[in-house]
């Protein structure tokens, strides 16, 4: 599907059949994608947690209001992030570079991020957004339908899924074939409303 396409035709699905499933190398074909999109530092703050279980879902449901795409999408993907990415091993993220390259990037990227927590979970958060869209778009080129969702309580999925300390939730994909399409657009912004040239 050409790219344009998969903008336009990607809706946050709701309503799933609760019988197709996304095959294995489907599944790791968009995932594959996904880390290709990009972060600052190439820091790839992402962690991605699968649930294939049932029975998590059914808890994960219950702490995301009943909403029922989370126990029919064929796939659910709990999108988080690691706020200490930053500090942990970062040469891995340079690693295919030039020794001289390294030695300039890694000092900058320290000093960037060390003492300031707000950038750190900021750029978390970005990151984990980016890897959303590419996600929801790459799944939509092969197609599949997505509903990115944060109508969940954040503390009880991240006891469902044991969160590791300085990891944040960002938000929940769900993940198959609609059953049922999405109503109209609800309201898109004109682009003289949200593009200005050179300030405010
Ligand atoms: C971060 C985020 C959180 C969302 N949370 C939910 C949610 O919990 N439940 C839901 O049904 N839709 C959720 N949505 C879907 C939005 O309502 C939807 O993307 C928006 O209305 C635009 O519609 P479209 O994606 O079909 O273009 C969420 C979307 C985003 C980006």
């Amino acid at each position: 599907m050409d790219l344009f396409t998969a903008i336009e035709a990607r809706r946050a699905i709701k309503h799933y059949s609760g019988n197709d499933r996304v095959s294995e190398v489907d599944f790791e074909r968009m995932m594959k994608a996904v880390l290709l999109s990009p972060t600052s530092y190439n820091i790839q703050h992402w962690r991605f947690v699968r649930v294939t279980d049932p029975q998590q879902r059914v808890r994960i449901q219950d702490a995301a209001w009943g909403q029922t795409q989370i126990t029919e999408a064929a796939e659910l993907i709990i999108l988080c992030a690691d706020t200490q990415a930053w500090c942990d091993k970062p040469q891995r993220y340079w690693a295919n570079t030039p020794a001289e390259v390294q030695s300039v990037m890694l000092p900058m990227l320290e000093a960037f991020y060390q003492g300031n927590g707000q950038l750190q979970r900021d750029e978390a958060l970005r990151s984990s957004g980016m890897a959303a869209q590419t996600l929801m778009l790459a799944a939509k080129a092969m197609g599949y339908d997505t509903c990115p969702m944060i109508g969940f309580d954040s503390e009880e999925v991240a006891d469902i899924i044991n969160l590791p300390p300085g990891h944040i939730i960002s938000m929940i994909i769900t993940l198959g074939k609609a059953a049922k399409a999405a109503n109209p657009r609800a309201g898109q912004l004109p682009l003289e409303e949200v593009l200005f040239e050179n300030s405010y």
